[in-house]
């Protein structure tokens, strides 16, 4: 078992001041901001030493690609998801989300079709509205405590001119980790279209036993079709470094996609994006370790704690909360009276509930925890 002491994730972090997006929104206020997801955890102490010796050179040029990073990227797909992989197949890009815009303008025709999850991170759905493209919803319903896709309305929705299926695997945030079988069905019914596939959440699977599989290492089949869209920013912390990748098997596929990269019209990662994933990659292996043990135990308080319905959460540090047993018109706004800040569920498709970030230091999540539970208790007096 990992070692949760052997790296500092108690400590608060002063994070006020910082341009933190989601600290500066409830500035001066006495709020706990629980919303948008990065953690209030420093990034690996390899990832921060790797920063300061590039900060140290001084001279901060047009980057290439290193291919080193490919490569420790390709070593990392196979050893954790057995997924073997070249390195070609690796596009770069300043986000995922700039990815999933990028599928929804290039990988479907102006009248073509695609299919969203609901409820989802909500720029899965923007990519489909702003490019403009034509989609339907595809609902995850809960069964046996897992949020999981309703089939027969994905296979209800197909239509001749549909091109594309975006998938989150890890669900955020729904905290899903799809089985196997579970693909291979989804894999089945989207057969003829292109899959997205946002993986961004890939390596904060919290259940045991459990483990990240992408889409495309299921077959060669789905693979020659399959965009997968990753990132080292969730799992270590430094979302604002800028780096991700698409992995692309097609070559034509990939020419396609990244179209818009080799014209610059997307700029690539930023120079600290490439340093601090390489050594997350290299070196980050214990820190993440130690920080999902943590992770689990912050899951296990909002689970066992805050007395509302939830979906256990498998993977990420989101919890999808049902709040429609509150009794109240707008459990967000409900929250925040209490002085707590979370995501408005209907950001992510459902109004009824709400989204908790508990990547935040345990003290910081007591405290949290004790002002929604007194919320819960003033609408639903046991
Ligand atoms: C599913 C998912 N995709 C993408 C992102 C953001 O990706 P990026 O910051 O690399 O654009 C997030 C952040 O919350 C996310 O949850």
């Amino acid at each position: 078992m990992a070692d949760a002491n052997a790296f500092d994730f108690d400590s608060p972090v002063e994070r006020a001041g910082t341009w933190s997006m989601r600290w500066e929104r409830y500035a001066g206020r006495d709020v706990i901001p629980l919303w948008v997801a990065d953690s209030d955890f420093r990034a690996p102490p390899a990832v921060l030493e790797a920063l300061a010796a590039r900060v140290e050179h001084g001279v901060f040029g047009y980057t290439v690609a290193p291919d080193e990073l490919r490569q420790a990227i390709v070593e990392r797909v196979q050893r954790l998801y057995r997924w073997p992989i070249e390195p070609a197949w690796i596009v770069f890009l300043p986000g995922v989300v700039p990815g999933l815009h990028l599928a929804a303008r290039r990988l479907v025709p102006p009248d073509g079709h695609l299919l969203v999850p609901t409820p989802v991170y909500q720029h899965l759905k923007r990519a489909a509205e702003l490019a403009p493209r034509a989609h339907s919803d595809i609902p995850l319903v809960l069964r046996e405590g897992r949020w999981v896709f309703d089939e027969e309305t994905l296979k209800r929705s197909l239509r001749p001119e549909s091109r594309l299926f975006f998938l989150c695997n890890p669900h955020n945030p729904g905290g899903t980790v799809f089985r196997r079988a579970e693909l291979e069905r989804l894999a089945g019914l989207t057969r003829d279209l292109i899959i997205v596939s946002d993986e961004i959440h890939c390596d904060l699977v919290l259940e045991s036993g459990l483990a990240h599989l992408p889409i495309a290492s299921l077959a060669r089949e789905v693979s020659r079709r399959t965009v997968t869209l990753m990132s080292a920013s969730k799992t270590f912390n430094f979302p604002a470094a800028g780096c991700a990748w698409a992995i692309i098997e097609d070559e034509a596929l990939r020419r396609e996609f990244s179209a818009d990269v080799h014209a610059h019209v997307l700029h690539s990662p930023s120079v600290f994006g490439y340093v601090a994933t390489l050594a997350a990659f290299r070196h980050g292996d214990a820190w993440l370790a130690a920080q999902l043990e943590y992770l689990r135990g912050n899951r296990d308080q909002v689970e066992r704690r805050l007395g509302l319905p939830m979906a256990h959460v498998e993977a990420t540090y989101l919890a999808w909360i049902d709040c429609s047993g509150l009794g109240v018109e707008n459990a967000y706004d409900c929250f925040l009276r209490h002085g707590v800040a979370l995501s408005p569920g209907a950001q992510f498709g459902d109004a009824r509930f709400v989204r908790f970030n508990f990547a935040t230091q345990r003290a910081r999540l007591d405290a949290a925890l004790a002002r929604m539970r007194a919320a819960v208790e003033r609408r639903a007096p046991r």
